[in-house]
């Protein structure tokens, strides 16, 4: 893109003063900022004031399978998820693209060190969940790892520093998720230097759209992928691609597996799976009613009673049908660094304007079927989000103990 044609991209949505300093700029500066805008998606842009609709549809209850039916046909569940794991068709999919911000770390999440005795990274513990069953099954499961543009570098530098936590390198690929565009709340982009568009990661559903720019659908179809494990970086307990969730996705014959943990009190602060208008979806906490927090299934257990904890298992064939502006978009107040009128760096200590963001959770509102799949909170449930408190380094330290793990 010339300078022509970015100056009438960016005047035909009114945001000219993107150009303002090119004239300024060493000649790879003026390339970089032709080739953001000529690379950014601005239509988010649009979505302000139209993006998460407040209108949801008809709720119902989505009956979970249960712990007690798992160990019931645990053989027959086993059985099928490791021989799709030996056939090559699952795959895992690690989602590292956050910025992490309320752990307050500067580097990628993955990066941060909750050991005691010694040095623990949570990576490492991630990587240690996969190898459990790499081992078990005999099969290197392909790993593809999602970064942004932001802790890409850093994050792939730490792995071959650490030699993949012993993982074979040749399995992972990393591949950037595709950034979206800050504005202040007038809608006007910010500028981060002179040569670059402020931007943050486009959220966790960027897995799917990122993963297609990469081209990297060419591995699934080469390597006849059907399944993808997408998970979080910060649950350090979570199982990845094991077979009894495998095998029960598989001969549910849905969509997506979702794994759910049991809710520890009717109130509690956890997105909840259920039907949405006779599709899949998960309620907000908020937006569950007096009435369905006490609604019953037919044993008399409270029927909206498992929440997610972000580890999915999709359907590769049916992940076309998902499209991203069919996709809520969730426009989020947050601490934008930009420059000023002078041109001068600003750090702001309150949210100055958007960011947009879609997220995973969504995307199973967009299939047909879905599994909601039990495990045992205590056991697979550990996230970091914060350095105190609630889901925190402390939180999953306690926990991580309890399960023998050492720190
Ligand atoms: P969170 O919603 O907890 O966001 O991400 P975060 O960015 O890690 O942390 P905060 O909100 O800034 O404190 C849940 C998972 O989704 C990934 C994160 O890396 C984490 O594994 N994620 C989030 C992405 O991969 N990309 C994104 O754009 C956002």
């Amino acid at each position: 893109m010339n300078y022509a044609e970015a100056k009438a991209k960016m005047t035909a949505i009114g945001q000219e003063h993107i150009l303002k300093y090119y004239d300024e700029l060493s000649e790879t500066q003026k390339e970089n900022l032709l080739k953001q805008i000529e690379e950014t998606d601005f239509s988010v842009l649009k979505r302000i004031g139209n993006g998460v609709s407040g209108e949801r549809g008809v709720f119902s209850p989505l009956a979970a399978m249960q712990i007690s039916e798992i160990e019931s046909r645990k053989q027959e569940l086993y059985d099928a998820g490791v021989a799709a794991i030996k056939a090559g068709k699952t795959a895992a999919l690690l989602l590292a693209g956050g910025m992490g911000t309320r752990l307050g770390s500067d580097g990628p999440k993955g990066m941060y060190d909750i050991g005691i005795t010694k040095p623990v990274y949570i990576f490492e513990r991630i990587i240690s969940n996969l190898l459990d069953i790499v081992k078990e099954t005999d099969t290197w499961i392909r790993l593809f790892v999602m970064t942004s543009e932001k802790n890409n570098d850093a994050t792939v530098k730490f792995f071959k520093e650490n030699n993949y936590f012993g993982y074979k390198a040749d399995r992972v690929v990393f591949f950037k998720q595709d950034m979206a565009p800050a504005c202040d709340y007038d809608g006007k982009l910010y500028m981060e230097t002179k040569d670059r568009i402020s931007t943050s990661p486009n959220g966790n559903a960027g897995w799917y759209s990122s993963m297609i720019r990469a081209g990297l659908d060419k591995i699934l179809t080469d390597e006849g992928i059907e399944w993808i494990n997408i998970f979080a970086v910060d649950n350090v307990l979570q199982r990845i691609c094991d077979p009894c969730f495998v095998g029960a996705t598989i001969l549910a014959d849905v969509a997506v597996g979702s794994k759910v943990v049991r809710k520890a009190a009717p109130d509690e602060k956890v997105g909840v799976m259920c039907l949405e208008d006779s599709k899949p979806s998960i309620v907000e906490y908020y937006e569950l009613s007096e009435e369905m927090m006490n609604a019953k299934d037919a044993n008399g257990d409270p029927a909206y009673n498992y929440g997610v904890i972000l580890n999915y298992l999709f359907r590769t064939s049916d992940l076309s049908k998902v499209t991203d502006d069919k996709m809520p978009m969730h426009i989020v107040k947050k601490k934008i660094p930009y420059i000023d009128e002078n041109g001068n760096p600003v750090k702001p200590d309150e949210p100055n304007g958007y960011k947009f963001e879609q997220l995973v959770l969504d995307m199973i509102h967009q299939l047909s079927s879905c599994l909601p799949y039990e495990v045992i909170r205590d056991k697979e449930f550990a996230p970091i989000k914060n350095a105190t408190g609630v889901d925190s380094v402390e939180s999953a330290r306690e926990l991580l103990k309890k399960n023998n793990i050492e720190l």
